[in-house]
């Protein structure tokens, strides 16, 4: 392979095969820069060792794909190129084909500066064979298979479930597939193989995994694609320690797959808590958790200020963002985004000016040094009523207003000064690096404020903890899930919980949720059915592939870690689909198209 010699070979012959990465023409002697998958060796041709090589190389240009015979010769100590594991040799070539030619190409695999992202992604081949693209598609493939190898000696069957399946419960809307065979019914891609990975609890499985494509028909952001890969999960008669055991275990090795030594166990944190500190339930622990500092004023100051007494007061530090000046304190403002009555003070200079005591408390209590920023997000004087029905939970949805948005701009000052504090930088530390982190103890539902009713806050399979039993009717908002997310960085990796055995169960959630029997027994029909059938408790995760190798591959898209990925359009530019289809196909389907207006 084109990375393979060293000097140690020098004086073996050696056949290498690849692309022209680059050619350069002295006159007399033409280098050749030839590259496959593994890196680059540089050719030397020699005109006055063999012209008709010679000839033939100067036809060469970039990405011919060519085969060299030659033998293998230590360079100069002055041409070295110490950049290159192979820069210590050279092949110098005896014979050498043309094995194919190439069109002028649209961008280089070696050009420095990438290409625009259509570019790339129309030509994903081309795209796809450079270095960056080539490692981070070695590194999937490692990971994934250290996962399965893992998975597979703990005692885990990989057990495929089908594609072309009925509508699972995961809330995104589903890709249709048309039968012929049955017009006017349709198959959904699934977008989890939720209820198949539980009914193969009832059928004896009692672990499996599967590394499995799903499907989701959901607004795209940079972690969100329209097909991704599930480390999907399931195994009877465990508590959720035992899955989250389970999941450290392959996330260890997956992570030691790509040279990282993480650390288990990994931290624990109640939903209730992540809200309170970090505003989200899937905190960044990189960054600075926020401090309430309600105390710290004088209720003559929060009046005057207009802050909501009632409700918290959050201090947002972000660490060694030094003085700003008055138009960069104005870039604060429209980073704040308010989720209903929450309020910004992003001049904490002022607050400090006019109530020097209670500024000196906050000072004090968020730990901030005098390079730090701080940044105030508090109630507004008339927000706080809370005659919600979700009003009894800890965290009201007041309070919650107040956290959420101060933990979208916590995020969102992180980032914008990420050059200042350094914190995102890879420090080599994976405990720096690698902030994991279960979030546990969901709510089990959550209100939706349209349909006026409570929906699944993760699936409606997910077991009530055993406590909260009893609150299913009369307290919907105070009962909890056994359901538990692992995050890392302030990504959701994965979500999982203990399911739901019991049919009786089962009815009272489905109860709770407004589901009628007749609505669950057409949707899930035959899993209820299978429920009653000796079902052993159970309980799984599943955590997204993309993800996790997104992360470690220090990328911001999952595009960058998937070969052929969609356009936040949900279009593939290289094969252009979505696309019409004929006529014919259509009729045979007996499916016809309506214009969208
Ligand atoms: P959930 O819907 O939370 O749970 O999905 C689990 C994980 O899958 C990944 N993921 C995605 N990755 C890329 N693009 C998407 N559109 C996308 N959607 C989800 C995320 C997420 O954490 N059946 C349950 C799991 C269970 O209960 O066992 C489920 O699918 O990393």
């Amino acid at each position: 392979m084109c990375g393979a010699l060293r000097p140690s070979d020098a004086g073996k012959k050696a056949v290498l095969m690849g692309w022209v990465n680059r050619r350069r023409d002295l006159g007399n002697i033409i280098f050749i820069d030839l590259r496959d998958r593994t890196g680059v060796t540089q050719i030397v041709v020699n005109i006055e060792l063999n012209a008709a090589i010679h000839e033939k190389a100067e036809q060469l240009r970039n990405e011919y794909v060519v085969a060299v015979i030659g033998t293998v010769k230590k360079r100069d100590a002055d041409t070295i190129n110490k950049n290159i594991p192979t820069g210590e040799v050279e092949l110098v070539a005896e014979e050498l084909r043309i094995l194919n030619v190439s069109k002028p190409l649209p961008f280089l695999p070696s050009d420095t500066v990438l290409a625009n992202e259509e570019m790339r992604l129309k030509y994903r081949y081309l795209d796809l064979r450079r270095d960056a693209m080539q490692f981070n598609i070695e590194l999937r493939h490692k990971v994934a298979l250290a996962i399965r190898d893992y998975l597979s000696s703990a005692g885990f069957f990989e057990i495929e479930t089908p594609f072309m399946t009925r509508s699972t419960p995961e809330g995104a809307r589903d890709y249709l597939v048309p039968s012929r065979v049955q017009p006017g019914t349709f198959y959904a891609l699934p977008q989890s193989p939720q209820l198949f990975k539980q009914i193969l609890m009832i059928s004896g499985f009692d672990k499996y995994f599967q590394i499995v494509r799903c499907f989701r028909d959901e607004d795209l952001r940079a972690d969100r694609q329209p097909e991704f890969t599930q480390i999907d999960l399931e195994m009877s008669y465990p508590q959720p320690e035992r899955v989250w055991e389970v999941v450290e275990g392959f996330l260890t090795a997956a992570f030691k797959a790509a040279g990282h030594e993480i650390k288990t166990p990994f931290p624990r944190m109640d939903y209730d808590d992540a809200i309170r500190q970090y505003g989200v339930d899937k905190p960044d622990l990189r960054l600075p958790a926020f401090t309430e500092v309600r105390d710290c004023f004088a209720p003559a100051d929060l009046e005057q200020l207009a802050i909501n007494k009632d409700l918290p007061v959050i201090a947002i530090r972000t660490p060694k963002v030094g003085e700003l000046s008055r138009k960069e304190r104005d870039d604060i403002k429209p980073l704040f985004v308010s989720k209903g009555g929450a309020r910004v003070f992003e001049d904490f200079k002022r607050i400090e000016n006019k109530f020097p005591e209670a500024g000196a408390k906050v000072r004090q209590k968020a730990g901030a040094a005098a390079d730090d920023l701080l940044v105030l997000v508090v109630g507004s004087a008339q927000s706080g009523r809370d005659d919600h029905p979700a009003g009894k939970r800890k965290v009201t949805p007041a309070e919650l207003a107040i956290y959420a948005s101060a933990g979208i701009l916590r995020v969102a000052l992180a980032q914008k000064y990420a050059d200042r504090h350094g914190i995102f930088k890879k420090s080599g530390d994976p405990e720096k690096d690698f902030c994991f982190l279960w979030v546990t103890n969901f709510p089990m539902f959550e209100y939706d404020e349209n349909e006026r009713r409570w929906v699944a806050a993760h699936h409606p399979f997910t077991s009530p903890h055993d406590e909260d039993m009893d609150k299913l009717e009369t307290d919907p908002a105070m009962v909890r899930a056994l359901a538990y997310d692992v995050v890392l960085n302030g990504t959701e990796l994965g979500s999982g919980s203990i399911r739901i055995h019991r049919q009786d169960i089962q009815r009272q959630v489905f109860k709770a949720l407004a589901m009628t029997e007749e609505e669950a027994r057409s949707r899930f029909g035959f899993f209820l059915e299978a429920l009653e059938y000796g079902t052993p408790p159970h309980g799984g995760i599943a955590l997204g592939l993309d993800r996790i190798v997104m992360i470690l591959a220090g990328a911001d898209s999952l595009r960058e870690v998937i070969p052929f990925p969609k356009t936040a359009a949900a279009k593939d530019l290289m094969c252009e689909a979505p696309t019409p289809v004929a006529a014919g196909q259509l009729r045979e389907l007996g499916i016809g198209v309506v214009a969208k207006k």
